[in-house]
Order: structure tokens, then C-alpha cells, then sequence
């Protein structure tokens, strides 16, 4: 395959030869695209011999043939390594000031990166918010390993092994190969995510704090399995895919209205959208003030319909319908009887059970989950990256 790998200014740079070295001995055809800082540590001649072809530096070199667009097309997949917090700032924000960012931008190939820096830069708040985005972008983000940095310090920010880099480039371009020959290939699926907001006026509403990452890291999952994928977006926190059919939805009534269209054409339906199981018995049309109110305010809330439950009961033949469950109960068999009840009172095929605490769960990077089965086996239990656990969820369905 063709592999570009981008190579920018960190002293990592060095090891990085090895990444190109890897690549080329494993039969791909590999071309480097260098920022002026990477060659500031690195020799063209070095990685021009290594890489067994030219390497590209000039974003107004070749300009004849929009090489600043034909790289990056030509890409299989993308590499960064050592990807420096410089760099992986301008990939956050879409910038394309030099060769590699318009590459990148230009490129549909799934994208890795080695992130190589001190380990203040690394917990850096803006680094931490850079990587969070790339990621919710499917951004493979390889490392960075913790131990003996560039000084006698050490902590976090090590680049990753060359090896290990060259293995998670191998296998992204795996996972994103030819969506059409992937394993949910002519499989339609509906992904919820998000969550639902109750209207109490114009201005307030009733929420919750799911931010739509395990939705919209199954979008991204199954749509690289080539599914065709439509998400239900109930007020995402987190950037929207591209490539999937997007709603958008505010309300659970709202979502009830889309899912049930949607769900029509659906071979799976998969529900990681928080719905409010209540909303406002009314919602008014003027700001509810606090002089009208006094100094109690008692709000009244009605049932909103089930959209789980009713999806499962009105079911085509053949459609799998997958249910989530963000249970507080602590105590691991407790809540896995909670799960098996609602499970069996909703009626869909599998349920996928995680716990959600003040600081688990909701808004952050990775899931805890087990995945029960109609009957209530546990037939999965996955950890790890929101991303890594969308690929185990879509595992059992496959
Ligand atoms: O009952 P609970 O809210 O815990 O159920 C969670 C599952 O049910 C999720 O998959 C959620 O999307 C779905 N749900 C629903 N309609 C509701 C409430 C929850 O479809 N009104």
C-alpha cells in the first residue's frame, strides 16, 4: 500500500528513520512529506535513501501537478511521527499553512499519529483538548510511551516504539480498507447518540451530561466497516463525523419522531443516546421567573415515550436492535441484574451495560462495558478507548 508518513521537527525525528525503515521492508511503497524543523533534525539524503523515494518538503514544488492534493490522495493511509504539539494543534484545527497540513487535509486515508514531546507539553490543557478533538475525529494516536525523554527527565511524551508505530499504521489502514469490503459492507445502521434536552421554557431545559462520544465513535467504527451509517445527533459535545448522514435532534420526543423514521431502513439500530425518560408536563412559552415562582418552584414532569422498547416491539425480521444502559449501582452483580431487567423489559437483542459515576462514563475518553444478549448472557466485556470499544461492540453484532 502507499504509505505517507509525515515527519515533523522533534528530536524524535531520529527514530522515526526506523518507522520509514519498517514501512519500506514490509513491501509499501512509502513517501515522506518533511516540515522544514523535521530537516532541521533529520537529513533529506537520509530519508530519501531510507524511503526509496523523494521526499517532499515544498508546498510550491510541483505546483503543475497540485502535489499539495495528489499526496495526499495517493495516501492508503497517513503517518505523523513525531508528531510535536505544534503540529498536532495545526491538525486539530484544520490548518494547512506547509506541505503536510494541506496533505492531511486533502486526504481521506485514515490518519495515525506519533505524538513525541516533554510531558509538560503533553498534559498541556491545550494539548490535552488537541488530541480529545483528533481523536473524536478517528484519529489513530499512537503512544506517546512514558520513560527517558530527550534530557535526564523522564515522564510521558516519549515517542512510541518504531515498531509499534509501524503495527498501528498496518492495522488502521486494515480497519478503514475499502469501507465496501469491510465487515458491516451493504448493512445499514442507525446510531444514536448525544443527549436529550427537556424544554422547560425557551431558555432552560432539563439535560444530561452525555457528550455523544461512544455514538459517534460507533458512527465513525461501523462507517469504517462499511456500513452506511445515519446518526441521530442529540446535542453532541463532541465534532460530527464525516461521511455519516447526520439529524439532528433535540428533544427525546424529537429523537422519538427521527428514530422511528429512520429505523424503518435500518438493518441495525444501535441506541447510545441518553434519553430523558421525562420531560416538563408543559413547556411555556415565556422565561418562567423567579417573582411569579417565589422561593419553591415545582416542576411536573410526564413519561416520554420508551423509543428503545417500541423499536424493539415493532422489529423487521432480521434487525438487531442494541440498547444501552449507564447504570450508578457500584456493586459489579447488582448491576448486572440491573441490566438484565432492562434488558428483558425492553426487549432488544443485546444491551451494553457501563458504569457512569460523577467522573466515569459521561464525557470522558474511555468506556468500562460488558454486552449482554437477549436471555442476559454476557457475550462481551470490553475496556479501553471509546473507539476500541465501539470495534468490540460491533464485533458481537457482526
Ligand atoms: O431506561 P434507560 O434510560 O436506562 O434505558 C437506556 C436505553 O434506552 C438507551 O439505549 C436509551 O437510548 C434508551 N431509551 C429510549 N427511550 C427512553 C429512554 C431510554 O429509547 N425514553
Amino acid at each position: 500500500m502507499t504509505v505517507v508518513v509525515g515527519m515533523t521537527g522533534g528530536i524524535a525525528a531520529y527514530k522515526a528513520v526506523n518507522v520509514i525503515r519498517g514501512l519500506v521492508l514490509e513491501g509499501h511503497d512509502v513517501h515522506v512529506v518533511a516540515t522544514e524543523s523535521a530537516l532541521r533534525f533529520v537529513g533529506l539524503p537520509t530519508l530519501e535513501a531510507i524511503s526509496r523515494n523523494r521526499v517532499h518538503t515544498d508546498l510550491y514544488e510541483g505546483v503543475a501537478e497540485v502535489r499539495h492534493v495528489a499526496i495526499g490522495q495517493s495516501a492508503d493511509v497517513i503517518v505523523i511521527a513525531p508528531a510535536t504539539a505544534n503540529t498536532i494543534a495545526k491538525l486539530s484545527a484544520g490548518l494547512a499553512d506547509d506541505l503536510l497540513g494541506n496533505t492531511v487535509l486533502a486526504s481521506t486515508a485514515p490518519l495515525v499519529i506519533a505524538p513525541a514531546m516533554h510531558t509538560e507539553m503533553w498534559l498541556n490543557p491545550a494539548t490535552v483538548a488537541n488530541i480529545a478533538t483528533l481523536r473524536d475525529r478517528g484519529v489513530v494516536i499512537v503512544g506517546p510511551a512514558s520513560g527517558q525523554l530527550t534530557g535526564s527527565d523522564s515522564g510521558p511524551g516519549r515517542m512510541e516504539e518504531p515498531d509499534v508505530i509501524v503495527d498501528a499504521v498496518v492495522r488502521a489502514a486494515d480497519r478503514f480498507a475499502a469501507p465496501r469490503s469491510g465487515d458491516l459492507a451493504g448493512r445499514r445502521v442507525l446510531v444514536t447518540a448525544g443527549g436529550t434536552r427537556e424544554p422547560l421554557d425557551p431558555v432552560r431545559y432539563l439535560g444530561n451530561r452525555s457528550s455523544g462520544r461512544q455514538g459517534v465513535a460507533l458512527a465513525v467504527a461501523a462507517l469504517a466497516r462499511g456500513a452506511e451509517v445515519t446518526l441521530l445527533a442529540a446535542n453532541l459535545e463532541v465534532a460530527e463525523p464525516q461521511g455519516v448522514t447526520v439529524v439532528h435532534v433535540g428533544s427525546a420526543l424529537e429523537l422519538s419522531e427521527a428514530a422511528t423514521e429512520h429505523a424503518q431502513s435500518a438493518d441495525v439500530v444501535i441506541m447510545a443516546a441518553a434519553v430523558a425518560d421525562y420531560r416538563p408536563a408543559v413547556s411555556v412559552d415565556a422565561k418562567i421567573k423567579k417573582e411569579s415562582a417565589g422561593d419553591r418552584l415545582t416542576l411536573e414532569l410526564v413519561e416520554n415515550p420508551d423509543i428503545l422498547a417500541g423499536l424493539s416491539a415493532h422489529r423487521r425480521e432480521g434487525q438487531v436492535i442494541v440498547g444501552f444502559a449507564a447504570e450508578t449501582e457500584s456493586d459489579d452483580a447488582a448491576r448486572l441484574e440491573i441490566g438484565r431487567t432492562k434488558l428483558a423489559r425492553k426487549g432488544c437483542d443485546y444491551l451494553v451495560l457501563n458504569r457512569v459515576s460523577w467522573t466515569e462514563g459521561f464525557g470522558s475518553d474511555s468506556n468500562t462495558i460488558i454486552v449482554l444478549a437477549a436471555g442476559g448472557a454476557v457475550v462481551a466485556e470490553a475496556a479501553g478507548s471509546k473507539m476500541s470499544v465501539a470495534n468490540n461492540i460491533l464485533d458481537v453484532l457482526v
